[in-house]
């Protein structure tokens, strides 16, 4: 069993997902699913570690649920549920505080930036936040798991706590050593205002990104607004050094539309940029409305989300405490 890939990803509750979190991770996760079990967490235990609206929290929680579904992962196939419905989540965490030592959480860089300055006024859940990703990705013992850059030191984490614990109970390879799955041939899905910046939910324009649920004359005035420069478009990659939103919107269009990038470039070597965001609006229009078509009905049917949760979540409890009966014994809870 313990040889066999199985692949575990956690997504945060954030609610109006964008086109950034789904080429970057959701598409992938769902190709992922042809040839390997997948476990697919909506991390919301992780979302608490900030101060969360609790309406909200539960409203982002089925959309994030809804964006999984919407852009193909089939639950019948993956298990899909909530951090929270699965108490083996916090209690692998807390065995992992015991584990894990305060050299390794200092040196985590996210939670440097995101305590800020004043870290004495963190709460501890910011602290421990890798922990708790290292029970979730162990609790099913996983061995595959799709991140995306800014994720890796925390994966390099849960390998150092799967191996101390490996060690420290001399219990072989019980825990194996969760590799990371980065995608390789995609860039980074840039703002469109700043070439230099991630698309993100928490830029304050709306005009940086295209959210999922955009419309097709949303998405079209984006596009025609996004930042460009006054050259035409070059006929090598070289040439577009010093030029990250010409970067960036190539960039989309060859991952939306799955091409290479040397197609993108023969395609609109010498073209003016009206022509380049014209396409990009239509290979747009065609991925992504209905995506965020299918998210809005989903949104209208909560008792239904919930249910796929649910389901999710017994299918994931079995697995979790079938590992967790055996970590209790290994480390002497009767
Ligand atoms: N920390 C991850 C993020 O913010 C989310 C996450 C939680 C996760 N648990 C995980 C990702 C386990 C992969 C595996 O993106």
């Amino acid at each position: 069993m313990s040889e066999k890939k199985l692949v575990f990803s956690g997504v945060q509750p954030t609610g109006n997902l964008h086109l950034g979190n789904y080429l970057g991770a959701l598409k992938n996760f769902v190709s992922l699913q042809k040839d390997s079990k997948c476990i697919y967490c909506v991390v919301d235990l992780h979302a608490i570690t900030v101060l969360q609206n609790p309406n909200s929290l539960k409203e982002n929680t089925l959309e994030t649920t809804a964006c999984f579904l919407a852009s193909g992962i089939n639950p019948d196939k993956s298990i899909i549920f909530n951090q929270s419905a699965v108490s083996g989540h916090t209690e692998l965490a807390w065995i992992f505080n015991c584990i894990s030592k305060i050299g390794w959480l200092n040196r985590m860089t996210q939670f440097k930036d995101k305590a800020g300055s004043d870290k004495e006024k963190a709460n501890v859940g910011l602290y421990v936040y890798p922990n708790l990703m290292a029970a979730d990705i162990l609790l099913y013992r996983s061995t595959h798991v799709p991140v995306g850059s800014d994720q890796t030191q925390h994966l390099e984490l849960s390998r150092d706590i799967a191996q101390k614990f490996n060690n420290d109970f001399k219990c072989g390879n019980f825990f194996p050593l969760p590799e990371p799955l980065i995608q390789k041939n995609i860039s980074r899905v840039m703002s469109l205002r700043d070439g230099t910046k991630k698309m993100s939910k928490s830029e304050e324009s709306d005009y940086s990104r295209i959210n999922l649920k955009d419309s097709a004359e949303e998405i079209v005035k984006k596009i025609k607004k996004a930042k460009t420069d006054s050259a035409p478009i070059p006929g090598s990659e070289k040439e577009l050094d010093g030029r990250p939103e010409a970067l960036n919107l190539l960039n989309i269009y060859r991952d939306v539309t799955g091409n290479t990038f040397s197609n993108v470039l023969n395609e609109m070597s010498g073209k003016e940029f009206s022509y380049v965001k014209t396409k990009i609006s239509e290979a747009l229009i065609d991925q992504i409305c209905p995506i965020g078509k299918k998210i809005k009905e989903l949104m209208e049917d909560k008792a239904f989300l919930k249910n796929v949760l649910k389901k999710g979540a017994e299918k994931a409890q079995l697995q979790a405490e079938e590992n967790l009966k055996k970590v209790r014994d290994i480390i002497g809870l009767i």
